[in-house]
């Protein structure tokens, strides 16, 4: 069980979902929970609930996160916190471009290279990084949400070279569709946005997903679990499309 050789975890995107989840999941573990999000009444009910140290910061707020990473020693780092704007490519606002990029990408990175050098050099660490099946699968929504987690899985590999030789693990989660307000902090509180994407619908809890964490960080230190794609039963990925041309081709 190597949750005993850990102490400390830092999780990011932890005022809902699946962050929230696993940090009830980690502190099941008596984990010491470093909790990071921008909402800080949601914090502050999750510490009084479950005992996590709360941190109201922005992903983005590079010192403030480095600041962070300077003042523990991480032993899990989980990548989790994210945001989607869907919408086709062609009519994509340039806002929303670089918010994904600047959250889902850049803030993974960032985070990354202030806590995984200290896990290294003390032979000891777990990184969690969520992605989505958007970083794996064609489907049409938001081109820019599939590039920036195509890059969060990329990453992900990489680490486990750039850490070799070292007892430090690397773990990518890929949810497809999973019960959490996310469909509502993308599309709105309308009551037809939970029927859409969540009622009538048999799919994963936040819960499921902390616990097949948990599962991965509980394996063996000599075991590491890579890539784990977790979707609903009754949901999967692929399609071909071909068109005919609605328009005949014009003469140059
Ligand atoms: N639910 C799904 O179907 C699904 C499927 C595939 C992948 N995922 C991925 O799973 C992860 C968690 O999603 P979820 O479903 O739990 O969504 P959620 O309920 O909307 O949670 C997103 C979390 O990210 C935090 N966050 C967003 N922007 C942030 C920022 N700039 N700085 C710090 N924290 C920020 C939010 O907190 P604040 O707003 O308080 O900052 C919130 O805690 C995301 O990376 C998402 O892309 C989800």
């Amino acid at each position: 069980m190597p949750f005993s050789d850990y102490k400390t975890a830092l999780v990011t995107g932890a005022s809902s979902g699946i962050g929230a989840a696993i940090v009830e999941r980690f502190r099941r573990e008596n984990i010491e929970v470093h909790a990071v999000a921008r909402s800080e009444d949601a914090l502050k009910e999750l510490a009084a609930r479950m005992g996590c140290i709360p941190h109201a910061i922005d992903v983005t707020d590079r010192n403030a996160i480095a600041k962070l990473a300077q003042e523990h020693d991480f032993d899990i780092l989980v990548n989790n916190a994210g945001v989607d704007r869907p919408k086709k490519f062609l009519e994509a606002d340039e806002s929303d471009i670089d918010l994904l990029v600047d959250v889902n990408l850049r803030a993974v990175l960032h985070i990354c290279r202030l806590v995984v050098p200290g896990m290294v050099a003390r032979d000891r660490g777990h990184v969690v990084n969520i992605s989505s099946i958007a970083g794996n699968y064609n489907f049409g929504g938001n081109s820019t949400y599939h590039a920036v987690k195509a890059g969060v899985a990329m990453l992900s590999n990489q680490l486990r070279i750039d850490a070799f030789g070292k007892r430090v693990r690397v773990t990518e989660v890929c949810p497809g569709r999973v019960a959490t307000d996310i469909f509502n902090h993308v599309h709105g509180n309308d009551p037809s946005v939970r029927e859409r994407f969540i009622d009538g619908f048999e799919l994963p809890q936040a819960s499921d997903i902390a616990d097949a964490i948990a599962f991965a960080i509980a394996a063996p230190v000599a075991v590491n679990i890579g890539h784990m794609e977790i979707t609903p039963t009754l949901q999967v990925m692929g399609g071909l499309q071909t068109a005919k041309p609605s328009t005949e081709r014009a003469k140059p």
